[in-house]
């Protein structure tokens, strides 16, 4: 065990390069998923981080509305940063809605990685682009960055999230 480690890791160089590392190379992938299918209850993992986020964007589109508590606004901005950088890494192979599982992820996502990929790094972008706005305590920009974030959720959710009714 110890020696697998050392080798994956000499391969891949340092800590912080094992997760670029594990997202690409295909050996590495199944250990990967090795580790992730040892997690818990992926899906709930998931599902609670997601939540988390639409929770601090409820928060802040409230304090867009009245009077604007920058702190507030700037806390949950970096929240949901936090989430979503976290949230999906919990996709686990076998956790889409094909597999009976409670959860709206469609199967698409293991179809199209490529394509999810795509929109979770649109997501990041918006997450940067909502923490630097909150930044300069200014309504305009920061509803400008606003309105990029909840683009961002929607295009994922149109094609990899099971429509809502
Ligand atoms: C890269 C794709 C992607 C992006 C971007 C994305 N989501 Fe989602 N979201 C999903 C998927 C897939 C599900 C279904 C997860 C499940 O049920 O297992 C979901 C579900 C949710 C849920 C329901 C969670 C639950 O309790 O079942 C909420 C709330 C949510 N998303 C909010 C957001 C918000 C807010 C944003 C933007 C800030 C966002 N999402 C961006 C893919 C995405």
């Amino acid at each position: 065990m110890k020696k697998q480690f050392l080798s994956v890791a000499s391969a891949c160089g340092l800590v912080m390069a094992l997760a670029a590392c594990g997202e690409s190379a295909e050996p590495a992938e199944e250990a990967a998923t090795g580790a992730e299918s040892a997690e818990a209850d992926p899906i709930a993992t998931r599902q609670g981080l997601l939540e988390g986020m639409g929770d601090a964007f409820m928060a802040i589109r409230g304090q867009m509305e009245g009077e604007t508590d920058w702190a507030v606004v700037q806390a949950n901005s970096e929240t949901i940063a936090a989430n979503a950088a976290e949230f999906i890494n919990h996709f686990p192979e076998g956790t889409s809605m094909d597999s009976g599982a409670d959860t709206e992820a469609l199967a698409i996502i293991w179809e199209d990685p490529e394509g999810f990929s795509a929109a979770h790094d649109r997501l990041l972008g918006a997450t940067v682009g909502l923490v630097e706005a909150a930044g300069t305590e200014d309504m305009a920009t920061f509803q400008e960055a606003a309105g990029n974030l909840g683009g961002a959720c929607k295009n994922c959710h149109d094609t990899y999230r099971k429509p809502q009714e």
